[in-house]
Order: C-alpha cells, then structure tokens, then sequence
C-alpha cells in the first residue's frame, strides 16, 4: 500500500511586494485564455490577462490539425457528439459534448468573423479534412497544417485592437504561484512572479472577484511531448492544492504519430498530425506490414488510443523503439502545399516524408483530464473557473477526439465569459479578503524536473501496471521528501507543480484497474464497464491529505472496440 500523498497548500514564495485589482483575472493566453479576456472585456469593467513568457508561446501555437466542427452540410452535430463519445470510450459528459457540438460552428464562424483565415477552396468554402475517429470530414486547417499558429495570430490581433482600452491590462512574463482564497475558501485572486514588466517585478499579488484558469497542460511531467517546455500543469496543480476538484487526471493521450528521433530525445518533440492520415498516410511496421488494417474499421483513422495502443503491440512485438508513417504516394507538390510545417521540421532532421519512411513512436500529446468544471466553466470553488487544456468539462472522456481542443477552449471560454457577467449583473461573486498564506509550503528543487519525467515515463506513462505505478509512487515520494525550499523562483515552482501532478496522476492510474482510454494496463488489459466506466474524482483537505471518489456513468449503449 502506497503511503498516503501530503499535498502542502502553498508553494514557498517571498511575500508579495506589490498588488493590482481586477474584476477577473484570466491565466492563460493560449485560444481559451485569449477567447475568455476578450469576451470578458466586453462586458466587464476590468480584466487582467497574465501569461507566462509571451501571448502565442502556449500549446495552442503548436496545434496542427486543425478544429473540429460540423460545418459541411452532409455534416450534423448529432454525428460530431456521437464519434466524440465513442472516441471517449464511454464516460464523456453527454451534456458537455452537446454543448460542445451545437456550439462549435457558430463559435468558429464568429472565430472567422474576427480574423482568422482557414484553408479555403477554389469556391470559398472553407476546406474540411478528417482526422481520427470522425466519420466525417469536419477539421478546418490553416497554413495547412499551422491552424493553432493562424487562429493565436488572429485573437492576439484582435488583442492588440483593444490594447489601449483601459479595460483589459495584459502582463507577459507572469507565472502565477497560488490562488487567494477567503476565509469560506472562496478564490479571490493570485500571488504571481513578474519578470521585469517596468510597472511590476518580481512577486505579487492581485485581487479579483473571478478567477478563470487557461494554462493549458502537463505535458513536461514526461521525457516525452508535444507540449512545449511551458506545459508544466501550473493551473492544475495551482486548483488542487487550493482544494478544487480534479477529475480523471489518469487519462493522458499519446499521440499516436509523433517523429521518433531516438530513445535519447527528450522535451518537446515534433507532432506528424494525424490529417496527414487523413489525407492518405498510413502506418507500416519494419517489414512494411501494414498493422491497422486487422485493428478497427477505421484502420490508420481508429480513435487515436486504439491507434497508440496498436503502435505499442507492434513494437514490442518486433522488438523495436518505433514504427513508420508512409506518405510517399501523396507526393511532392500536395505535401509541400498541404503540410508545409510537418515537411520543414522532418526535413530538418535529416528525414524527407516525399521520399522516405518517417520513424514515429507515441509521445504524451494531451491531458483529457483536469480541474473538474460543470458546462459554465465554475469549479469546486467559488470564484474559481478553469477552460481549456487544464479543466475537465467531462467533453473528453478517457480519449480526446482529435481536433476538439481548439473547439473546447473556444466554446467554453464564450460560457464562461457570460456567465461571469451574469453573475457580476445579479451582484453574485463580490470581491473578498484573502486570508493570509499559512506556513504550510513546499518547494522542490529544479534540477529533479529531469527526474520526474523518467519516473513518470517509465511507471504511469503508455505501458502501466501495478509494480510500475508502485515504482514511480515511491520514486515520487522520495523527491517530495527532498523538498527543501532551499530554491525559489519559477523553475522549482514548475518543478513542484509536476510533482504534485505525477503524485496525483500516478495514484489514479494505479487505482484503475483497467485499460481505457489513453493507456494500456499490462496487468488489467481489458476496458471494464461494470467497475471502472465513470470519473476518478480527488478533493485535497485542509490537512494536505487526498481524497478520491468514484461517480459511474451510465451506459451510453455505444459499440466500442
Ligand atoms: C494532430 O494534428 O494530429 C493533433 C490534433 C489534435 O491533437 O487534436
């Protein structure tokens, strides 16, 4: 039996040597972050956006494939919320998923409507591709394959039109430490890190009556990623030792497709999207067999987790570290026109998907679980709201469908917004005093980042079983028991947020006897309905001790491989 884990509630921090007010504070400038503040700011007073290095330098950026939306008139809602809820494999949030799939198009049109400029046809539709597990073509692209670069380009623009609207202050180069709460625990603000703003430096504190978190994922708590070097899950780990309720935590996608360039690579890796499946790619093992055809009926296109967990088998079977994706036959002109970004970062590692096989492996791409929010955003906690990458909304199950995310972060970030507003109007969510931070503080030093990601990797990562999740439990607990805040600043404050997510997610993946979703449970190898389809909830007390819960979903009478 694993020790219990001891989340203290304060990362250690110097007092605050300065303090701002806001009416809501939003963290995150990624498209929930961005989508949140500008919506916010047109029907609040004041609004603060805090970032932590630049506007476009989340996971956002980053994204490839595009964003998923019933937009073709072949296309329905009804289908989009069907193919996300098998790709959840059975304990999406149905309400949630509704939500998201009748509210996706508009959401998008509007997105249109501000600036950003989707691949488009010789008539002016926009152009639809299919990613994994749709059944239909319904991703909008941009650049090809830059969708999250044009769509951060168009909401930082549209930032920029308002950037003198006293309204909205933006501060870049601010990593938050912790939320404020009052005395009925009620959020009312942050402490944050300022990097030499002119105006601020250094730690502070600002006051809201609203707290939206957008700080996207965790993706560094492994060796491996597609996040960029800023997914360290502050958000998440911020909430959980503020006492707010995370859901599903266990469930971290890998992406199926993501170059392999060797067993020493580490950090973020580069993405091969899915749509270049989409359009015609398929995966091939050493001898060329073509593996996905005896999987699922949609072969190269299965739900990515099933894609993954094949890719997996493969390789141990033929005792290697990677398969390979075969895009040959699209040819030169439609790959350098369709995949521009794929074919530069393949190309610069000396690998030309025109002429050769391109070596791909797994690599961790999305947290689908988070700081559990309702359909308007609110967490546990009053004051306190979470969107995007960082909350679980319940729309992605145990498997996020490719290409939701964007969607997600768009669609909630608009509920959000209004309700805040709503409640400001009905003279909900006043402002509060904060109490002060006890002497209940942790902090870990930065140089064991390096060390959580291998025990992360090697126990709660693709592959797990009992003795792994054991052998990472204890690993984790013995660099928490090296905590000795003897290093401040953002880097062990980073560090520290990792561990407290890889204690969290290494107990609830260990808890799930099963394989659903994003991993493969060497020892319970079969998905089981009848004891593990629903949500793993974890609550932190007063005295830093863990809490879990388990809620069921009901049957959603889906055919699922
Ligand atoms: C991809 O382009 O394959 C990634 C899209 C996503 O994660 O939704």
């Amino acid at each position: 039996m694993p020790a219990p884990i001891h989340v203290p509630r304060w990362l250690s921090a110097p007092e605050p040597g300065w303090t701002r007010t806001a009416d809501v504070i939003v963290v995150g400038s990624g498209i929930a972050g961005l989508t949140a503040a500008l919506r916010l700011r047109e029907q609040v007073d004041s609004v603060l956006l805090v970032t932590k290095t630049v506007l476009n330098e989340g996971s956002t950026a980053w994204a490839q494939g595009g964003i998923a939306a019933a937009m073709d008139p072949g296309d329905s809602p009804e289908e989009h919320l069907r193919d996300t809820l098998v790709a959840g494999v059975g304990i999406c949030d149905v309400d949630a998923v509704t939500a998201l799939v009748h509210e996706g198009p508009t959401r998008v049109r509007e997105l249109v409507s501000l600036g950003a400029e989707f691949d488009r046809g010789p008539t002016g539709e926009i152009l639809l591709t299919r990613e994994g597990g749709h059944h239909r073509d319904r991703i909008a692209h941009a650049g090809g394959d830059a969708t999250g670069k044009e769509i951060s380009r168009a909401l930082i623009a549209a930032l920029d039109r308002v950037r003198t609207d006293p309204g909205i202050h933006v501060v870049e180069h601010a990593i938050v430490v912790d939320l404020l709460q009052d005395e009925e625990m009620r959020v009312c603000g942050v402490t944050l890190h300022v990097i030499g703003e002119g105006q601020v430096d250094g730690v502070g504190a600002a006051y809201a009556r609203a707290v939206v978190l957008a700080t996207g994922g965790l993706g560094q708590i492994y060796s491996a990623t597609t996040n960029p070097s800023v997914a360290t899950g502050d958000g998440m780990a911020i909430a959980l030792r503020a006492g707010a309720v995370m859901a599903d935590v266990e469930f971290v996608q890998f992406h199926p497709t993501v170059l392999w360039l060797g067993e020493d690579a580490g950090g973020q890796q580069p993405l091969i999207s899915e749509a270049v499946r989409g359009e015609g790619a398929f995966l091939v093992d050493g001898d060329g067999v073509r593996f996905m055809r005896d999987i699922h009926e949609l072969a190269d296109l299965a739900p990515r987790d099933v894609v993954a967990r094949a890719i997996v088998a493969r390789m141990r079977e033929t005792r290697t570290d990677h398969v390979f994706l075969d895009a040959r036959h699209l040819g030169r002109e439609f790959l350098e026109r369709r995949f521009p970004t794929i074919l530069a970062s393949c190309r610069s590692h000396g690998i030309d998907p025109v002429t050769d096989l391109v070596p791909v492996a797994p690599a961790q791409h999305y947290a689908s679980g988070g700081v559990r929010t309702d359909l308007d955003g609110r967490t546990s906690l009053e004051g306190l709201y979470a969107c995007g990458e960082c909350s679980c909304t319940g729309v992605h199950g145990a498997n996020r469908l490719a290409s939701n995310s964007l969607l997600e972060g768009l669609v909630f970030a608009h509920r959000i917004a209004d309700d805040i507003s709503g409640r400001f109007a009905a003279g909900e969510l006043p402002a509060s005093t904060p109490v002060h931070p006890s002497d209940d503080t942790v902090l870990v030093a930065s140089k064991h980042r390096v060390d959580i990601q291998r025990t992360m990797t090697a126990g709660s990562g693709v592959v797990r079983t009992a003795a792994s999740t054991a052998a990472t439990a204890a690993a984790l607990a013995d660099l928490a028991a090296t905590a000795d805040g003897s290093e401040g600043g953002p880097k062990s404050w980073e560090t520290t947020n990792l561990l407290h997510l890889g204690q969290l997610l290494t107990h609830l993946a260990a808890l799930r006897e099963e394989t659903r979703g994003g991993h493969v449970r060497d020892d319970f190898t079969a998905r089981d309905d009848v004891h593990w389809r629903g949500h793993t909830h974890v609550v932190r007390g007063a005295d830093g001790a863990l809490t879990t819960s388990f809620h069921p979903t009901p049957d959603q009478h889906l055919d699922q491989p």
